[in-house]
């Protein structure tokens, strides 16, 4: 596995792979592997000759108030992980050579980008798409990979990406689960014991959704309450938002049917965590 810090580096480093004919494939992250990240990063080998995982905490993408300072990173771990799940190549630019000074361009996807997660973390998705607009125009990757726990984020660029000819594949990656239920995220650290326990509550209650649409129920606002309710209570939950779209055009569903996503952010503590399901 190589590591490059430097952008002019990565940039002639993907000159050279696409010169040779070689498919390349980029996973981004900002670090902290889990096993949600480690199967995009497999399935990215299988699809790429030449795996570009980038590790970067964004900046822009966190609120004022949001846990950039304390964001979890370890990059000897992360390194060696990566390389045995197949990374050939890892992008870890430093935050001064993203954003130096004078930086001024912020790339919106409008709409899109405004609700759920949006609405409750204005900004986020404007830091999001510029940051991932970013990192395709040095990595230059023929295909990159998004988790779909992250299903707003993957929505977005792909939006993103159709509506600048950016001419990449934008492929989607499954939400991977602990035993119990909880999707996979760094953020889990930040869980208490208990904390962790009550976390399950967000599967549970996507579980509960589709089983209640699976024996008829279709009105999404009395499918949504009973979710809330089963969620509210745990103790040390609190739901930010609970929506039932289409995941394509994010807008509310208040029929579901098949296809429809059932899509969360709830509280768990002061840990916020996101999940979803497609019915
Ligand atoms: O999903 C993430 O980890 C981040 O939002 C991403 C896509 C790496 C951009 O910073």
């Amino acid at each position: 596995l190589r590591t490059i810090t430097d952008i002019g580096e990565m940039r002639t480093s993907s000159a050279c792979l696409r010169a040779e004919g070689r498919v390349i494939g980029l996973v981004p992250t900002m670090g902290y592997l889990h096993d949600g990240h480690l199967r995009l990063i497999r399935m990215t080998a299988e699809l790429a000759d030449s795996v570009v995982v980038s590790l970067f905490v964004n900046p822009t993408q966190f609120g004022p108030s949001e846990d950039y300072g304390r964001y979890p990173r370890d990059l000897a771990r992360d390194t060696a992980l990566a390389e045995d799940a197949g990374c050939t190549v890892l992008f870890a630019p430093e935050t001064r050579a993203m954003y130096p000074e004078g930086h001024a361009t912020i790339v919106r996807v409008t709409g899109l980008a405004d609700r759920m997660c949006g609405a409750a973390r204005p900004g986020h998705f404007d830091g999001v798409a510029t940051v991932v607009a970013k990192l395709l125009n040095i990595v230059r990757p023929h295909l990159a990979v998004f988790g779909q726990k992250d299903a707003q984020q993957a929505t977005i660029i792909e939006r993103m990406v159709l509506d600048l000819d950016m001419g990449v594949e934008i492929i989607r990656g499954p939400i991977v689960r602990e035993p119990d239920g909880l999707a996979m995220s760094s953020r889990n650290s930040y869980l208490s014991g208990d904390e962790r326990a009550d976390a399950t509550v967000l599967f549970e209650a996507l579980g509960l959704g589709r089983s209640l649409f699976r024996s008829g129920a279709t009105g999404a606002a009395k499918v949504l309450e009973e979710m809330r309710r089963l969620i509210e209570s745990k103790a040390s939950a609190r739901v930010q938002y609970i929506v039932a779209v289409d995941p394509q055009t994010l807008e509310d569903l208040p029929e579901l049917r098949t296809g429809a996503m059932l899509a969360m952010a709830v509280f768990i503590g002061e840990t916020r965590l996101i999940d979803n399901l497609v019915l």
